[in-house]
């Protein structure tokens, strides 16, 4: 029996939202695509409501599956930053961009700035102006790739406030101490890394103040035997408000890469994002476009539900490198949300040779290490 768009639209009218609208009348829908009795949809809401969404989400899936005929449902949840944080409690950094953003007050480069993390080559960041495009799922299958070309590869999990690295990499168990005060990263697939969700447990309030997060922060980076590293990937906080600026600033950072979705509400953020660099004179290495477009697993056909090429458009606008564009597909947020990250566990597959394409690039971007030590040269599959 095949599915229509009507028969999902009458399954969501049960899904209640935290204010009582029924789903369908919030206003708040993309497109629906109904594909082979799969479906695939997102919601968008204000950034500081994600979190009291992600239930509605759950709930919205759920019910699309309950719809006979439909095999599998996936529900997208992002947030529109609107000056305020995505969510979480209060004393979360601001989303908004500070007035200044992108000129006035000259900042000195934050990789001036900073001293060196010994045994590391190159730092970058991976960032997004708002919540949910898919920055995580981004940074951790660009480690990999970077990885897959060679490199020894650390992977920083800067979101203090919503931690994802351990579960995208299925890292569980506390790191060790090494020597006297010092932590050993956790291993995930070959990659070295250090997140506050090892540190901290899930139900912990994360009532940090900015102080906190800084010094936490810092000792994360510098206070973990890292070894030597050929890169090591900064997952960053969402947004570009005074408390990203000045986590951006605390890291020796040699460039950033900027992920977005390619609606123009997320491409004004990436702007935000690009221009939050710019002040802390890190270069942006590029902007990857993800949700890019949809291809239906059966017939191959391709949909553009959020209007794919606005990221290429707005790179070319901004003088800044075009890296890639990630499809949405239902096997990257599986593997992503089950901790089996596509690059990983698919690596003949379509995704992983995107994201490689993506860490190849941005290896040439950075050129020789700071130690003088040049990127090793490698031979990339044909
Ligand atoms: N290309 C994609 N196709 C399908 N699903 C995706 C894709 N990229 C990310 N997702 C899914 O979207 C959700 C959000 O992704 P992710 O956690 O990586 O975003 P984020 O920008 O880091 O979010 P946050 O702002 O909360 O840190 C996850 O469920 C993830 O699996
Ligand atoms: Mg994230």
């Amino acid at each position: 029996m095949a599915v229509t768009k009507e028969a999902v639209l009458a399954g969501l009218d049960a899904v209640a939202t935290p204010d009582g609208t029924p789903l369908p009348k919030t206003g708040k829908l993309s497109d629906i695509i109904v594909s082979d009795g799969k479906v695939f949809f997102s919601i968008s809401v204000d950034a500081a409501v994600v979190q009291a969404w992600e239930p509605v989400r759950k709930a919205a899936e759920a019910a699309v599956r309950a719809v006979p005929g439909v095999t599998s449902a996936m529900v997208a949840l992002t947030g529109e930053r609107s000056g305020q944080g995505r969510g979480g409690p209060p004393e979360r950094p601001q989303g908004a961009p500070s007035p200044h953003a992108g000129r006035g007050r000259p900042a000195a480069a934050a990789a001036e700035r900073q001293p060196a993390v010994p045994g590391v080559g190159a730092i970058i960041a991976v960032a997004s102006g708002k919540g949910g495009v898919g920055k995580s799922t981004t940074a951790v299958n660009l480690a990999l790739g970077l990885r897959d070309l060679g490199l020894t590869v650390g992977m920083l999990d800067a979101d203090i406030y919503g931690p994802s690295v351990p579960k995208l990499l299925a890292i569980r168990g506390k790191p060790e101490l090494h020597g006297g005060n010092r932590l050993k990263p956790m291993d995930g697939y070959g990659l070295k890394v250090m997140s506050i969700g090892f540190l901290v447990e899930e139900e912990t309030p994360m009532i940090w103040r900015g102080p906190m997060v800084i010094s936490a922060l810092t000792q994360m980076l510098r206070e973990v035997e890292w070894g030597t590293l050929d890169v090591m990937v900064v997952d960053m906080p969402p947004g570009t408000g005074d408390a990203q600026l000045t986590m951006a600033q605390q890291v020796p950072l040699r460039g950033a890469v900027i992920v977005s979705t390619p609606q123009d509400l997320a491409l004004i953020d990436a702007r935000r994002g690009i221009a939050m660099f710019n002040r802390v004179n890190v270069p942006v290495l590029g902007l990857v476009e993800n949700m890019s477009y949809f291809v239906c697993p059966k017939c191959g056909e391709r949909s553009d539900i959020f209007g794919h090429g606005g990221a290429q458009h707005e790179a070319e606008r901004q003088g800044v490198p075009f890296l890639g564009a990630v499809p949405l597909h239902m096997d990257i947020r599986e593997t992503s949300d089950s901790g089996r990250p596509v690059v990983a566990t698919e690596p003949d597959g379509p995704h992983a040779r995107i994201y490689r394409d993506i860490a190849a690039k941005v290896r040439d971007a950075l050129g020789p290490g700071p130690s003088g030590r040049a990127a090793p040269k490698i031979v990339i599959e044909a």
